[in-house]
């Protein structure tokens, strides 16, 4: 390398002259990642920052210790979803290998724009995402690509869909009369009205149906909405249902919406960025039934295939779609006879090599291994619903159809005005007595408690001390 006034370790030399200096950073920076992550339990799940990295951009390197340094105090100060009692939100602790998988990933620093810069996790992606979709049932004609999260992937979905039930690929929007519309429960995750805004639709494009008790779309209320909608002169294109609603983790009723987006020929999307790893469970699969007759789905293995954050894939059951109905082909970048170039079927052109920490999860976990964590999850979901309903002062949101749930106080000893208050006070002190972090959503305009038990590390002596935590605080109110 010429002279340059740099640390020893700013770059690997491909030659090895410098590898004692890199290999000692990785090793102390191995360390001080490994000291925190097996140590998480003794730390909040969820620490208030104290002390603030610097923000000033320094004229000259800093030295190594005093980034470890930094990053431990990152470490301290950032949420922990690996502590058993962070049992909050859809945050998972990584999988060992998805860890390494970004490292790896880093270290190639491939594109996954084109099989030019990608050759060989270019073809592992498409190969590997065919076989999911055919565990969804997709067909043989089906396939995937992975994307930067679920919005993402809700996003081009709807985009596909657009463009094939409306023809609008190179005209547009413009020259068309009848308004498009979609459809998607009243609790359908919000990005599907990002996504209507963004292709160009506007948020009220997505009629919002209403939902049962059990949060799960209305099959009444979706034949009126799409009856209203053409009789007042809209032109209806996708219908969205969602398995595992993103507060209660419902699902909604594949098979009949199904049916209802066959009869009216509409576009049928389901949002499984987080039901979707029922697909590995060969006991709990079957709530997922329906979903096969998807022309697209989500699924966010960042989620309950505890795959390091990003790593989101859209399905296709016609992958051959995103060819004619999406592709813009980068002139810049060479053609290859197999295989497509992915950043030209996706929103996002350079996109990082996400499928290699997920190819590296599902070989070392294997399907029998996911299976028997998820299995696990509904045990102890079990576990907690049953503590849950003997105090009478609780209330469920949605009778729990995943390892998610939603409940909130209703203590009759207190005013009705002042519950979302109790609830309020109630997750503080989950979180500063027992050191358990529950959500609080906003849900059908009230406060509610959310729990996730993703993490396998969460047992029931966990549950025991959320239940003692939620009783002691009931008594002292
Ligand atoms: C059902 C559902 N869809 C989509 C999303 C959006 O995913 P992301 O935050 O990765 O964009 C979420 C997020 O929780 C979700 O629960």
């Amino acid at each position: 390398m010429p002279d340059l006034p740099l640390p020893k370790s700013a770059f690997i030399d491909p030659t090895g002259a410098n590898r004692a200096d890199v290999e000692a950073l990785f090793a102390q920076t191995t360390a001080v990642l490994l000291d925190f992550l097996t140590s998480a339990a003794q730390y909040s799940p969820l620490p208030k920052v104290t002390t603030m990295l610097p923000v000033t951009l320094p004229e000259n390197p800093l030295a190594e210790s005093a980034l470890l340094s930094f990053v431990q105090t990152l470490l301290r100060s950032s949420m922990n979803p690996a502590h058993p009692g962070y049992i909050g939100h859809m945050d998972s602790l990584p999988t060992v290998v998805s860890i390494l998988g970004d490292l790896l990933a880093a270290g190639m620093n491939n594109n996954m724009l084109s099989v030019e810069m990608s050759p060989m996790l270019s073809q592992l992606e498409p190969q590997l995402l065919a076989q999911i979709a055919q565990l969804f049932g997709l067909g043989d004609r089906s396939g995937g690509l992975l994307v930067s999260g679920g919005s993402l992937a809700n996003l081009q979905a709807l985009a596909v869909a657009r463009n094939v039930k409306l023809q609008v690929l190179k005209q547009g929007l413009s020259q068309r009369s009848q308004p498009p519309v979609l459809f998607a429960s009243e609790l359908a995750h919000t990005s599907i009205q990002k996504a209507a805004m963004i292709l160009g639709l506007g948020t009220e494009a997505v009629i919002p149906v209403a939902t049962n008790a059990n949060a799960q779309m209305s099959l009444e209320s979706l034949q009126a909405e799409i009856e209203q909608a053409i009789a007042a002169g809209q032109q209806p294109f996708a219908i969205v249902a969602t398995a595992g609603t993103t507060v209660t983790g419902n699902i909604d009723p594949l098979p009949q919406i199904a049916a209802i987006a066959q009869q009216h020929q509409l576009w049928l999307h389901v949002d499984a960025a987080y039901g979707g790893a029922l697909i590995f469970s060969p006991e709990h699969r079957h709530r997922l039934s329906g979903i096969e007759q998807a022309d697209s789905v989500t699924f966010n293995p960042q989620k309950w295939l505890y795959v390091a954050k990003t790593c989101v894939m859209v399905l296709f059951r016609q992958f051959g779609l995103l060819q004619s109905h999406f592709k813009v082909a980068a002139p810049y970048m060479a053609e290859d006879s197999q295989w497509p170039n992915l950043g030209e079927l996706s929103v996002q052109g350079t996109r990082h090599a996400d499928i290699l920490k997920l190819w590296l999860s599902l070989q070392h976990i294997g399907k029998q291994g996911y299976a028997k964590i998820i299995q696990q999850n509904y045990q102890i979901t079990t576990y907690l619903v049953e503590q849950l309903k003997q105090q009478t002062y609780l209330q469920f949101a949605s009778q729990p159809e995943m390892n998610i749930v939603c409940f909130r106080g209703i203590p009759d000893w207190i005013d009705e005005a002042d519950w979302d208050a109790w609830n309020t006070h109630l997750q503080q002190h989950l979180l500063r007595e027992f050191d358990l972090f529950v959500s609080l959503p906003s849900y059908r305009g009230q406060r509610w408690l959310k729990v996730v038990l993703l993490n396998p590390y969460t047992d029931e002596s966990v549950i025991d001390q959320l239940c003692k935590g939620i009783a002691t605080f009931a008594r002292g109110t």
